[in-house]
């Protein structure tokens, strides 16, 4: 057995109530603004705060101090973890600026569309933090990352070989979980989202709940769709973000009008 990984978010553990496989490879999928990011940050404070366990942060769609400033909003400090060495960002997203400033906690990409320089990069720092068997590497989002190559399909492909060796390298080898975000759905990637769906572990749907959405008003869920062994529950969890982050909610009631229906009047 490979142990399994308590995530501390409530609402979470009741649905997966054994934690996650430490030999998962993890997408969190769902359409834009639906929470994926912010799942993700309070998964990693969890692991770093309450595990004391080392974590890594791929870094696409944005420099590292957005993150943290993301995170100060919750009151998620990661500066500590940062200069104790227990969290350390991988940056694919500084590419575009060129930073002449490189912090000692981020390990900068140069040329993140070749997704060897991620890979070696990657694994060199799990090696430096000796994580085998603890730890988890986040990373956000793989979207992001198949759109460095553009609408280059045989490009993108590799990308996704490269998601399986990653899947062979980390969570299976070191029994390092991988928690990747990615939005969906998007038609460009919709064979590439069947084929990345069946490789990896194990997949968490985060949704705007379609009722509600219909008449405007944006509910947000989440469900375990897929997991390899672990026992869990299927069924939607409806949340909301809060300032303490995920917080699970009951599902609105929905409000009926109370206006008189208008009447046409004759003239
Ligand atoms: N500090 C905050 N306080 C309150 N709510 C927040 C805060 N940060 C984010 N949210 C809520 O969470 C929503 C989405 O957050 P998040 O960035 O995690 O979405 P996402 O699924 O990662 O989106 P994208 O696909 O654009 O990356 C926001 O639209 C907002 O409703
Ligand atoms: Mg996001």
């Amino acid at each position: 057995m490979p142990g399994l990984l308590e995530t501390g978010i409530e609402a979470h553990d009741r649905v997966l109530p054994k934690g996650i496989p430490r030999n998962t490879m993890m997408i969190l999928a769902g359409e834009l603004g639906t929470g994926k990011s912010v799942l993700m940050g309070e998964l990693f404070y969890n692991i770093l705060k309450k595990r004391k366990e080392p974590c890594i942060y791929v870094n696409f769609e944005g420099p590292p101090i957005a993150v943290e400033q993301d995170m100060e909003a919750f009151g998620w400090d990661i500066t500590p973890y940062l200069e104790s060495g227990q969290l350390k960002f991988l940056d694919c997203f500084s590419f575009r600026m060129e930073p002449t400033q490189v912090s000692p906690y981020v390990h900068y990409v140069k040329d993140p569309r070749d997704l060897h320089s991620v890979t070696s990069a990657l694994f060199s720092i799990m090696e430096e933090m000796k994580m085998l068997g603890r730890g988890a590497v986040f990373v956000d989002s793989l979207t992001e990352m198949f759109t460095l190559v553009q609408e280059d399909r045989p490009l993108i492909f590799n990308m996704l070989d490269g998601v399986k060796s990653w899947r062979a390298k980390g969570p299976k080898e070191k029994l390092v979980p991988f928690f990747c975000s990615h939005h969906t759905p998007l038609r460009a990637y919709a064979d590439l989202d069947d084929l990345l769906f069946y490789v990896v572990d194990g997949i968490l749907d985060i949704r705007f709940n379609p009722g509600f959405a219909d008449r405007g008003l944006l509910v947000k869920q989440f469900r375990v769709r897929k997991m390899k062994g672990a026992p869990h529950e299927t069924y939607w969890v409806t949340f909301s973000v809060t300032s303490k982050g995920v917080t699970e909610v009951p599902l609105p009631v929905p409000v009926l009008s109370t206006e008189k229906p208008r009447t046409s009047k004759k003239k």
